[in-house]
């Protein structure tokens, strides 16, 4: 079976890694829209837009299931994703959201983008179960993330700024909801020692578990948008290991113009 999974950039890799933990078998297919990464903080018209593009670059691959690795077009594009393609189409929220509900005495910490934040999307499908739900964004863990900067001072003192409030909210739970927060997460919980930092990366692989068998070739492709800066590099930190990347080289807006033309 073949799997479709996009992300606004390489941060869904770490959803991409989780899946092929647990599906050695399945052939995979990764998009990265480097060239117009960030989208969290973006209008929910554009996020929309650069996501149903996404998926349509995707579907001409011929996946049989979308995962949305990305959280901000998760909780902004998945109900627009849903209607438009006829194919299975995973968030992340959800499984986030169903591993955070797992074990907690009720108060739960959410971080993302703005965008994410703004949505409202793990509040309030936490709230529905009676959570109390404190979010933050925290913009600046992307770029460290995409710099290569996990451990040492900056990243401390940046994981402490915005994290600081959680000690003093007195949360059990902590849900990552932004793609590369899983590669800060040594961090986070070496600074909220004794909270349960909730992997949406992990959550994800699980849920795919009732809709997908594993079998195939176990092939993985990686196409990204544009050659952005530390691409290989952040391939290998994020995967373990070299990984090859295709870049697509023109706008994807174009790409799937073309192939819905063809
Ligand atoms: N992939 C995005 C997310 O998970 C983070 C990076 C971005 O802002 O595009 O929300």
């Amino acid at each position: 079976m073949k799997v479709g999974i996009f992300d606004s950039g390489v941060g869904g890799l770490t959803v991409l890694r989780a899946i092929r933990e647990r599906f050695s078998n399945l052939d995979l297919v990764y998009l990265g829209d480097t060239a117009r990464v960030p989208y969290g903080n973006r209008s929910r018209e554009t996020v929309i837009r650069y996501s149903l593009e996404c998926a349509e670059f995707l579907i001409s691959k011929g996946v049989e299931v979308l995962v949305v690795a990305c959280n901000t077009a998760s909780s902004q594009a998945i109900d627009v994703l849903r209607e438009n393609f006829p194919v299975p189409v995973l968030g992340v929220v959800e499984p986030g959201v169903k591993k955070a509900l797992e074990s907690t005495s009720g108060r739960i910490g959410v971080i993302g983008t703005q965008a994410t934040v703004r949505s409202g999307a793990y509040q309030k499908l936490l709230e529905r179960s009676g959570a109390e739900v404190f979010s933050k964004a925290c913009p600046l863990f992307v770029p460290l993330v995409e710099e290569g900067l996990l451990e040492g001072e900056i990243p401390e003192k940046v994981v402490a700024m915005y994290l600081q409030e959680f000690k003093e909210k007195g949360i059990d739970t902590l849900i990552l909801g932004c793609t590369h927060y899983p590669l800060l997460k040594k961090l986070i919980q070496e600074f909220l020692p004794g909270v349960r930092v909730v992997d949406s990366s992990e959550a994800v692989a699980v849920e795919l578990e009732s809709v997908v068998k594993n079998e195939g070739s176990g092939e993985t492709e990686l196409y990204f948008t544009d050659r952005s800066q530390n691409l290989e590099s952040l391939l290998e930190i994020i995967l373990g290991e070299p990984a090859k990347a295709r870049i697509l080289g023109e706008d994807l807006s174009r790409v799937s113009e073309r192939n819905s033309l063809s």
